[in-house]
């Protein structure tokens, strides 16, 4: 009798945890640009003349969201702060901060 055991967790859940979590409250999203010339690894500039995390999950509520290491933190902090009305967020998931 053998029987197959299939790890029912994603595999994000599997690899190293990432510490914060970038959050873009795009329907607020004027598409000045900035965080997309800042962080291009990270920021693009939609059709719709907004910006799009690159890689992201699309919310419901049209927020994205993108989960990243602490190697990625700095370059999406200076994206954050180049943006001109601040719906770029970031969150330490560890300690539930919000730093911007
Ligand atoms: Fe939008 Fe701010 Fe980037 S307005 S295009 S998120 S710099």
């Amino acid at each position: 009798m053998t029987e197959t055991i299939v790890a029912e967790n994603g595999p994000q859940e599997q690899v190293t945890a990432k510490k914060y979590k970038i959050e873009h409250n795009k329907p607020n999203c004027i598409g000045c640009a900035a965080c997309a010339a800042v962080a291009p690894d990270f920021w693009t500039m939609n059709e719709d003349g907004k910006s799009d995390i690159v890689g992201c999950k699309k919310r419901d509520d049209e927020w994205e969201e993108l989960d990243v290491d602490e190697d990625n933190f700095k370059v999406n902090k200076e994206a954050a702060d180049s943006c001109p009305v601040n719906v770029i967020h970031i969150v330490n998931k560890e300690t539930g901060e919000k730093i911007i």
